[in-house]
């Protein structure tokens, strides 16, 4: 068979078909199911926006009651995951425990391939239920201070309530529900792939889950945003933005939350997280962040104007004002992104075939 080069990262290759996400990188556009994300999160929730990718409609008013009850309901954990996350060293990062109590789930998935659409989507829903509850636990493990079971808050109050460890206000669980919806899906990026590729050997919900989240955990994908507010803390002020900024680019550095594979243009999330983050940061006063913020953009239009702002760029100010420690703003991105994946791996499932490319043999040739 005709050996050829590769294409480093993918770039450019088309792996599969998929109606949940389009992302049209010149323009700057990206598209749940038909919608344009602006457009949703101007009129609709996270949890709308879970209906609409495993359903490919939005919800109507019942719809909508209906799933936010199973969200509340399949929120319990069982006491050995409690057990798992509490006995994991202090030291393990906040996703790598989530993704461990996944792991620890899996044991009890059901197998798939016994189960109708529906039943698997209700699988997905307990999923999302479950990873932000997760969150929940790992939060407050960290704290050293564990927040009680309620099965009565929305999952984004009790999201907030989780990772910051205060109870809400419901201004600050609005902010944090648009992050979450903004966050649920974005094409075959580098965790949705990874949860595809998973679930095309036909393993469980849960295990490919914790295929995505293991691509998720790097500084590259996932773990940027809690780089951003690091970049931010160690630039101080805007004043040092110049200085910061030659140094890092003048010794290869990479700006975090800067450039997109996809995007050649203002990534649409970022342009909303923006919005966001100016209206919480006057409502919080603390403007601060969202300064320094600006001052990299201004800088980067000069030094690299072909680079532009991903969504991690103004997430990371918006998650540090409505009080969340960065080291789990990777559990942010994980808990919303759930949404995405489960609907991905229901998709790859529902017309399955093995994925496994080819590589190119660059190695020895035997001695004949
Ligand atoms: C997101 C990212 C991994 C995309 O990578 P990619 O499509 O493989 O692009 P490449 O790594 O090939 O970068 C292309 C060029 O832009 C430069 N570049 C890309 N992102 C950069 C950044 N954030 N800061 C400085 N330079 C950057 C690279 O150095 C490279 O330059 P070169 O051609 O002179 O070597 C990359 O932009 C990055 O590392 N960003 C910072 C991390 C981040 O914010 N991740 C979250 C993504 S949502």
């Amino acid at each position: 068979m005709e050996e050829r080069a590769p294409r480093p990262g993918l770039e450019g290759v088309v792996v599969c078909d998929t109606r949940l996400s389009l992302i049209d990188g010149p323009a700057g556009r990206l598209v749940y199911c038909g919608h344009e994300v602006g457009d949703l999160a101007a009129a609709n929730t996270f949890d709308e926006v879970c209906f609409l990718l495993w359903h490919d409609r939005l919800p109507d008013p019942a719809e909508r009651d209906a799933l936010r009850a199973e969200l509340r309901s399949a929120r319990t954990l069982p006491s050995y995951v409690r057990d798992v996350i509490a006995r994991l060293p202090r030291e393990t990062s906040p996703l790598a425990a989530v993704r461990t109590a996944i792991s620890a789930v899996a044991a009890e998935a059901p197998d798939l391939s016994t189960l109708d659409g529906p039943d698997r989507i209700g699988i997905a829903t307990s999923l999302v239920a479950q990873v932000a509850e997760m969150v929940v636990a790992v939060a407050g493990r960290r704290r050293g201070e564990p927040i009680p079971p309620d099965l009565s808050e929305s999952l984004t109050a009790r999201l907030l309530f989780g990772l910051t460890g205060r109870p809400p206000v419901p201004e600050d669980v609005v902010v944090l529900d648009q992050v979450l919806l903004l966050h649920a899906e974005h094409g075959l990026n580098a965790s949705t792939f990874a949860a595809r590729v998973a679930a095309a050997t036909e393993t469980d919900l849960h295990t490919a889950l914790c295929a995505g989240l293991a691509a998720l955990q790097g500084p590259l994908h996932g773990g940027a945003n809690q780089r951003v507010m690091e970049m931010l803390e160690d630039i101080g002020e805007p004043a040092a933005v110049r200085g910061w900024l030659d140094d890092l680019l003048g010794n290869q550095g990479r700006v975090m939350g800067y450039g997109h594979r996809a995007y050649k243009v203002i990534d649409p999330r970022a342009r909303i997280l923006d919005d966001l983050c100016r209206a919480l940061s006057a409502r919080k006063g603390d403007a601060t962040w969202l300064a320094i913020s600006h001052a990299i953009a201004a800088v980067m239009t000069d030094l690299r104007p072909n680079l532009h702002p991903n969504v991690d760029f103004y997430s990371a100010p918006t998650l540090h004002l409505l009080g969340i420690p960065k080291e789990l703003f990777p559990c942010v991105f994980a808990a919303a992104r759930t949404a995405g994946w489960t609907a991905h791996i229901l998709e790859q499932l529902a017309d399955n075939r093995l994925i496994s490319p080819r590589s190119h043999y660059v190695g020895r040739q035997p001695v004949s």
